[in-house]
């Protein structure tokens, strides 16, 4: 009884994350998608329209100022019988480490894309790490009622920016002012779009591509034009193929306008029907089954001081097999810990709920006594397994980093510290060179000024940043002390040895041309892309 009710939960479970440029239109087309689920009364509502304008799932202030998604946050849903997680991700390409740590989480992608702009220059990166993983990337191509650019060109684009190839589930009729509404190449069917006004919800009718209601309904011209494109799709484009979808080499493409809500729930029911429940994740030389009863949860991100309101630290886990019950005994695997989750949570924008019970595919946010790190596991005591790790990106950013009055240290060290648990910056000091002032490493340089302005605004202690030359990094291999003496190191006067907060050693170059002159003048010298594990 307990097996089938644990299959049947899961089996509903479709997790995804979305990702977008800032400005294609994520939050609109998230809030359309709640609305769907009933999970909010009127899209937009969730906070006034021009008081904050830019997330439902935006917490922290300097997102708002900046109109940027730092972090990203989590939403659940349910439409028909399923129960659907969205898991929110960063629209700009500093924060694309924050991104892949999400897509760690998540079993698919969703792509959106402002039909006037394509692939953006800002997201290329982003978008890169999405294809990266190799999950299923479902695209929506939105903002269709603007002029648009022509979308066999943007199709291409998408396949020569990203390496992924692109199958349209629909194909737009006209855009902006001409849009006429979208072909359903399954059906072979149209779905007209009558547009009214800005954000009013468009009208829309579906009728047989061959009938004269189409024809009366997008206009002779645009007709003939869609007859055009038909034929240029079904003879030139790529056959459809669900194993590509599911290997994350071909991507599903939608067009419609989230504003108007046109498009939305096709979209909606398309990805449904071609994504999967759950799939099994590795954990080394283990495969573990979502349906396997026992439970198990990676943390894939660490929040600190996320609302002002509850000064606390939350550790977002991915659930990867059985249930989670409140209050139940898991085992942190790490630190080897029998614990209980407290105060297990989920969110709906900035409300916190507590969750009784929470099923493989569910994200749950529980408070992180400070044990925490990214990648860690937790599960059932009896299971003692380990998921594979999640990978960090190589810092190309460095600056020296102090706080402005010295009588503020300790909060420098409790605030730096903490965000680089956090994942959020990687901190290294010098040997001997103690924590008055350290050298901190970031994949995007705006991730200083969330670094500043969290510790001014949350610890309360001012920095002074000073910018430095570096953007390589390689960890030391060979085990300092034993029979590898630093002292004896050959380096050039621009390469610079440092400690992680492992305490590990690594150096920090200024160029590639320097790391190989440091491996030629050093032959006993080995050095390594990735920071060491535990
Ligand atoms: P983001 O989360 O990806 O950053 O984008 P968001 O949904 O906030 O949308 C950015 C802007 O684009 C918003 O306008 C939004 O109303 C508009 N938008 C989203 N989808 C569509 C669409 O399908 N068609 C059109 N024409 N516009 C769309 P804004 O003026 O910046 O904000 P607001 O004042 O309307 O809230």
């Amino acid at each position: 009884m307990e097996n089938k009710q644990l299959k049947n939960e899961i089996e509903k479970r479709r997790t995804f994350a979305i990702i977008s440029h800032p400005d294609a239109g994520k939050t609109t087309l998230t809030e359309k998608l709640l609305l769907y689920g009933g999970a909010i009364n009127l899209a937009g509502s969730v906070k006034g329209k021009k008081s904050a304008r830019h997330a439902t799932s935006d917490w922290m202030e300097i997102e708002k100022q900046r109109g940027i998604s730092v972090t990203s946050s989590v939403l659940q849903f349910k439409y028909g019988d399923k129960c659907i997680n969205i898991l929110d991700t960063p629209g700009h390409q500093d924060f694309s480490e924050d991104t892949y740590r999400t897509l760690m989480a998540a079993d698919s992608a969703v792509m959106v894309l402002d039909a006037s702009k394509g692939v953006e220059n800002q997201t290329r990166k982003l978008f890169k790490v999405c294809v990266m993983r190799g999950i299923p990337i479902f695209t929506f191509v939105n903002k269709l009622d603007r002029d648009a650019m022509n979308p066999f060109d943007l199709m291409e684009q998408v396949e020569n920016e990203l390496g992924i190839a692109t199958y349209p589930i629909n194909f737009p009729i006209g855009s902006g002012k001409g849009f006429k509404g979208v072909y359903d190449r399954e059906k072979n069917t149209v779905l007209s779009y009558e547009g009214h006004g800005n954000d009013k919800q468009a009208t829309a009718f579906e009728s047989d591509v061959n009938s004269d209601e189409a024809k009366k309904l997008v206009g002779d011209e645009n007709y003939n034009n869609l007859m055009d494109d038909i034929e240029l799709l079904d003879g030139a484009g790529t056959e459809f193929d669900i194993e590509l979808v599911r290997n994350g080499k071909l991507t599903p493409v939608f067009f419609g306008s989230a504003l108007t809500n046109f498009g939305v729930e096709p979209f909606l029911e398309g990805f449904l029907k071609m994504t999967t429940p759950p799939l099994p994740r590795l954990a080394g030389e283990d495969v573990i089954d979502p349906l396997n009863n026992k439970f198990s949860a990676f943390v894939f991100k660490i929040q600190a001081n996320m609302n002002k309101a509850h000064r606390d630290r939350l550790s977002f886990m991915r659930i990867c097999s059985g249930k989670f019950e409140r209050d139940m005994d898991v085992l942190h695997v790490q630190s080897g810990r029998k614990m209980r989750l407290s105060q297990p949570q989920q969110m709906m924008a900035q409300e916190r709920e507590i969750v009784d019970t929470a099923y493989a595919g569910d994200i749950i946010g529980v408070f992180d006594p400070g044990i925490f790190t990214i990648g860690d596991t937790v599960c059932s005591p009896d299971m003692k397994i380990e998921f594979d790790g999640i990978p960090t990106f190589a810092p190309e950013h460095f600056e020296r980093v102090r706080a402005k009055d010295t009588l503020k240290r300790k909060q420098f060290v409790k605030g730096t510290t903490q965000i680089a648990q956090e994942g959020a910056i990687q901190i290294f000091t010098e040997p001997l060179g103690g924590f008055e002032e350290v050298i901190v490493g970031v994949v995007g340089v705006l991730q200083f000024e969330v670094l500043e302005y969290r510790l001014k605004h949350e610890y309360g202690c001012d920095i002074v940043r000073e910018g430095l030359p570096y953007s390589y990094i390689r960890w030391i291999e060979n085990d300092v002390g034993e029979d590898f003496e630093l002292d004896d190191l050959i380096l050039t006067s621009d390469t610079k040895i440092v400690q992680d907060i492992r305490e590990n050693y690594l150096l920090i170059f200024t160029s590639e041309w320097n790391i190989q002159w440091a491996l030629d003048k050093n032959p006993k010298l080995t050095l390594s892309e990735f920071g060491k594990s535990e």
